[in-house]
């Protein structure tokens, strides 16, 4: 039997053991949306499937990927590692490889920012941010932005106000507040009653629609929450590590922040890592003394693994200069997907900072068009967006996905070093989508029998 043979009976089995036994729902979505192949290798932006194709990875693993796939800097450093058989976890010693990334980050960072947490998710991280910004303090009261994705443990959770994600889960932890993500006013109504312990905030809204807020918004909320006594967090777990062109998207706009949570992009798309960065008195507050030394900690946290991950990630980022690469190419990409879609009535916008893209659509104005649409959208409101995702990867070779709270946003996120012809493609290929939502039944009965089986699902 031919090798690739040999595996794809091999895989075969593999997606029968997980629908068995971890997620069946998760192999009956992908079947759906025709999404559910195997891959053998992938490097950079380029995804290899076991029935010959290559699909381009415009989603990264939700800002993974910063960094490529399986990038040789990082995997030889993780060998070499491994090689050393050093002692990875111990918990019972110095972890020096964690004082090198932490002193790295600290730098990269700037600012107040001296001090890092290490942990292995973004959902601890906001965990950690939590706690701590309540130790520092003294008060329990958390404020967050509506629309914000912050995780998905009960703390990370009870930020973000989007019932689906939090339903049936009984209750989170109380003292929790939203204000709509650009408006001082009600942040500064919010931060007067001085019940507040931190404001946690995306610097630009990822699930929530690739949002960036005014130039002003941020340094202004910052100001509000040094008037008021209350932290100014922010989570970074998908623009950091140079995701938007800067180190980190608070960057772009001169912040000072007291807290910011990284992860993702920092495992190089290999081992798991997150990390907050905190000033030295907000780290005081929660480790003050010989008997507090490990109040806060993980057991995998730390782990040369990771920390090996997260240094030769950095190196990468950095010698490659993928970060201004990111910035340059972002904003020509951004405008010849504007001339390429400016025909369609469904594009409302097209915006973004770097490789952080999101273009937005709209319900139609034309009756025929809005009709199709309206019952499409009646049956479920991601449907629309399923179905672009689900075309651009059946008929153009490009994975990516729409925003998890809202619907109407498809993410263009490629890995940092994606190649011109890889944007090229994603240009062109989404302009010959819509083509075919603005001019053909076909893409609307398609819509509707892939509705129908969805349903009956
Ligand atoms: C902005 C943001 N914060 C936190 C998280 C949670 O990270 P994790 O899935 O690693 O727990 C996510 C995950 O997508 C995120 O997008």
């Amino acid at each position: 039997m031919p090798a690739a043979e040999h595996l794809k009976v091999e895989q075969n089995e593999g997606v029968k053991l997980y629908a068995d036994h971890v997620n069946p729902q998760w192999v009956r979505l992908l079947d759906l949306l025709e999404m559910n192949a195997q891959y053998t290798n992938c490097s950079a932006e380029r995804l290899h499937t076991t029935d010959g194709r290559t699909i381009l990875d415009f989603l990264s693993g939700y800002c993974v990927y910063n960094a490529g796939h399986n990038h040789p800097f990082i995997v030889e450093a993780l060998r070499d590692e491994l090689t050393l058989n050093a002692p990875s976890m111990l918990q019972s010693h110095v972890a020096t490889l964690a004082g090198e990334l932490a002193g790295r980050l600290c730098e990269k960072a700037g600012g107040r920012l001296s001090k890092v947490y290490f942990c292995s998710s973004g959902s601890e991280g906001v965990e950690t941010a939590i706690k701590f910004s309540r130790a520092f303090t003294g008060r329990d009261g958390l404020l967050a932005a509506r629309g914000a994705f912050h995780g998905l443990t009960c703390g990370a959770l009870a930020l973000m106000d989007h019932r689906f994600w939090s339903e049936g889960f009984g209750p989170l932890i109380p003292g929790v507040e939203f204000v709509d993500f650009g408006d001082l006013s009600a942040l500064e109504r919010q931060l007067a009653t001085k019940k507040f312990a931190a404001l946690i905030l995306e610097p630009m809204q990822g699930e929530g629609g690739i949002l960036i807020p005014e130039q002003d918004y941020l340094a202004k909320a910052q100001a509000l929450c040094r008037k008021y006594g209350t932290l100014f967090v922010l989570d970074e777990v998908q623009t950091g590590l140079h995701r938007t062109g800067r180190f980190l998207a608070a960057h772009h706009y001169d912040l000072d922040p007291d807290m910011v949570i990284l992860a993702k992009a920092l495992s190089g798309g290999l081992v798991p890592v997150g990390a907050v960065l905190m000033t030295d008195g907000i780290y005081d507050s929660v480790y003050g003394s010989l008997r507090r030394a490990i109040v806060h900690t993980s057991t995998y946290s730390e782990n040369s693994l990771a920390m090996r991950a997260g240094l030769a990630t950095l190196e990468v980022l950095e010698n490659e200069q993928l970060g201004p690469r990111a910035l340059a190419m972002g904003e020509a990409f951004r405008e010849r997907l504007q001339d390429a879609l400016s025909e369609f009535e469904m594009v409302a916008q097209v915006r973004g900072m770097g490789f952080f893209t999101g273009i937005e659509f709209r319900s139609p104005r034309s009756l025929g068009l809005r009709l199709s649409f309206e019952a499409f959208h009646r049956v479920h409101p991601a449907m629309f967006g399923q179905m672009l995702v689900m075309r651009l990867y059946r008929d153009h070779n490009i994975l990516t996905q729409i925003c998890g709270n809202n619907f109407m946003v498809l993410k263009a996120a490629p890995p940092l070093n994606a190649s011109e012809e890889s944007l090229d493609h994603f240009v062109q290929s989404l302009a010959a989508v819509m083509d075919a939502v603005h001019s053909s039944k076909r893409f609307w009965q398609d819509a509707l029998q892939l509705a129908a089986r969805a349903v009956r699902i």
